[in-house]
């Protein structure tokens, strides 16, 4: 949602900015604007639509200076346009700003502003905070940082933000709350972002900002950190462990298919050091000596949304099934404020690829004000989530840029089957030989995905016959229903296809209604203690003319001569089939997309990490 990006140094601002606004288009890519500082003030350009087109705007006199901020957008007040684009300016034009998050009050805000004269060019909330912010300036002469503090107590909602300002050349100001802000320290000189994929290439020395926390990055005094009441804080400096190489699209068309194409390495990867088949182990470190505690809650609450809330449920049915533990999955926007009745005997675990997601933020405060134990499954390393939870573990995917998530979902199913085995291991509920089963077979699964991936044609030749359709419907059972729901997800952010998943037996009770000639319905048919049972869904379907894309194991015979196509996938024990049938969904999804003329990374309306509500 919205990327930011700032640069104050001994270097030339503006191909830093460009450069790390490009970094930063998967979160948000409808309009972008820099605003560069040099002697002569300060110079804004911005532009509706992608960092090209700013680039190709400002051509061929890009404006020198060695600080500026960026920003890449992902519009929530005022439509996508060049005047909404930031930065904003203050009204005497001295001041500009960059914003990610929403300001809710803007509008008391603003109506107060006007009172004193001030006139807005935008429909936007953060032009109301650069003029709030000049406000306070102009009223007590005060320093820039001092303003920034004061006007931000006023705000009410969700901020990262960096200010630059003319009357202070050789500093910036940076604040968050809700949203995160990255600063990398080089060598006399500064790296602001929304996330670490900027600033990576130009040092590993990190600092995040904590929730109301103020810091100005300047070229006489170094980096000064402190909170909103205005304690001083001690920045703490972490090191980024990231490869560059894994933000480059290293030769696929699309992030996405990179990522497809990456599940062996991270799956792999998720489960390095924590499973060890010769000595039948599995341990999850992060998660220490909280797993006492999982395995005596009342019942385990899962929040997330998404993707994330997906891999949730295949959680449910894995952790009930192996540990004999209750587990409910909660989309996290409708369990912050529906009231829920949480204790201290419940273990709430967030799940998120970005560690980010407001509404799973909110869900997991929620659960820890109340006394719950607050765990998290994460991907980014050092993220909002990650940081609140008292507990947790990493998936290891490395940067999602795609933003449709695949290898993060491949990553949460992989962390919490090794959840689900070593709570099951802990209660006793799990027959030994079926453990070690699980466990080597879950060693070999990085092999079998490699597997799944040899049939990228067969799988390109189905997309084919699908690419014109309206609908599509996913069906699965247990723990491939939401893989069904998974694949629907899928198909339908990034081709635009309407698309839904229902397990495999809700059918008759209304979907089947929608079965034509005209419907593709995809059935995952990969489940042993199932088979017969989907075989009929499978007939139903047929009987009414819809197009039948099975995906089965490798030896499947009758299912296969049912279907009009059929994926096939190695075989493996029944819960670890998420971890494949979901594959060829994803293929099949991005095929699609393509055959479609649809930008497969930066779908419409969609942004990764959706921090704000
Ligand atoms: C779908 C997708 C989203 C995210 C959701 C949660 O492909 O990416 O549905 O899963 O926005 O995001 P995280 O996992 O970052 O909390």
């Amino acid at each position: 949602m919205c990327g930011i990006v700032a640069y104050l140094g001994s270097q030339e601002a503006y191909p830093l900015l460009i450069k790390g606004l490009k970094r930063l288009e998967y979160r948000g890519y409808d309009s972008a604007g820099i605003a560069v500082l040099n002697g002569e003030g300060l110079k804004a350009y911005k532009r509706k639509g992608k960092v090209q087109e700013l680039e190709d705007f400002i051509h061929s006199t890009p404006p020198l200076g060695k600080a500026g901020i960026g920003h890449t957008r992902w519009a929530t007040h005022g439509i996508p346009n060049d005047i909404n684009a930031h930065p904003h300016l203050s009204g005497n034009g001295k001041l500009a700003l960059v914003h990610n998050g929403i300001i809710e009050n803007y509008a008391l805000l603003k109506a107060a502003l006007e009172k004193e004269g001030h006139h807005f060019q935008s429909d936007t909330d953060t032009e109301v905070l650069a003029h709030l912010i000049e406000e306070v300036q102009n009223r007590g002469q005060l320093p820039l940082e001092e303003a920034v503090r004061i006007a931000l107590k006023r705000v009410v909602g969700a901020y990262a933000i960096v200010v630059i300002s003319q009357d202070e050349p050789g500093k910036l100001v940076a604040a968050r709350k809700a949203s995160p802000l990255v600063i990398g320290i080089g060598k006399q000189e500064f790296f602001l972002a929304s996330d670490a994929t900027p600033i990576i290439e130009h040092t590993r020395k990190v600092v995040y900002l904590n929730d109301e926390e103020i810091a100005v990055v300047s070229l006489h005094d170094g980096m000064k950190v402190k909170t909103i009441q205005n304690e001083v804080q001690t920045p703490f400096i972490h090191e980024l462990d990231m490869e560059l190489e894994s933000l480059e699209k290293s030769g696929f068309d699309y992030f996405m298919l990179k990522e497809i194409y990456e599940q062996p390495t991270t799956i792999a990867d998720s489960m390095r050091g924590r499973i060890n088949v010769e000595e039948n182990l599995v341990r999850l470190g992060g998660l220490g000596n909280h797993i006492d505690k999982i395995c005596q809650a009342r019942r385990i609450i899962i929040v997330a949304c998404g993707t994330s809330w997906h891999s949730g449920l295949i959680g449910e049915y894995l952790i009930e099934d192996l540990a004999r533990i209750q587990v409910e999955v909660e989309y996290a926007s409708e369990f912050r404020y529906r009231n829920p009745i949480i204790t201290d005997e419940d273990v709430v675990i967030a799940i998120s690829q970005s560690g980010e997601t407001a509404d799973t933020l909110a869900a997991l405060e929620l659960a820890k004000e109340k006394g719950a134990t607050a765990l998290g499954i994460v991907n980014v390393v050092g993220s909002s989530i990650a940081r609140l939870t008292d507990a947790g573990a990493y998936i290891h995917a490395g940067p999602e840029i795609g933003v449709a998530s695949t290898k993060a979902f491949t990553g949460q199913v992989a962390l919490l089957t090794m959840l689900a085995l070593v709570l099951a291991k802990k209660k006793g509920t799990i027959n030994p030989d079926y453990f070690h089963r699980l466990v080597a077979e879950l060693a070999n699964i990085p092999n079998k995905v490699e597997k799944v991936l040899e049939y990228d044609a067969e799988i390109k030749y189905i997309a084919r016959e699908i690419k014109d359709r309206h609908n599509a419907l996913y069906l699965g059972r247990g723990c491939n229903f939401p893989v069904a729901l998974e694949g629907a997800l899928k198909l339908k952010e990034i081709s635009y296809i309407h698309a839904e998943g229902y397990p495999a037996a809700e059918m008759k009770h209304g979907p089947i209604a929608l079965i034509d000639e005209q419907m593709p319905v995809i059935v995952i048919a990969t489940n042993k203690s199932a088979y017969d049972k989907i075989a009929s869904n499978i007939q139903e379907v047929k009987a009414r003319k819809g197009m039948v894309i099975a995906v089965v194991t490798e030896r499947d015979k009758a299912i296969s001569e049912m279907a009009d196509f059929a994926i096939r996938i190695p075989d493996t024990e029944e819960p670890l089939t998420p971890l494949l049938s979901v594959i060829p969904l994803q293929l099949l999804s991005y095929y699609i997309a393509v055959m479609r003329g649809c930008n497969v990374d930066q779908p419409r309306n969609l942004a990764k990490s959706v921090t704000v509500e």
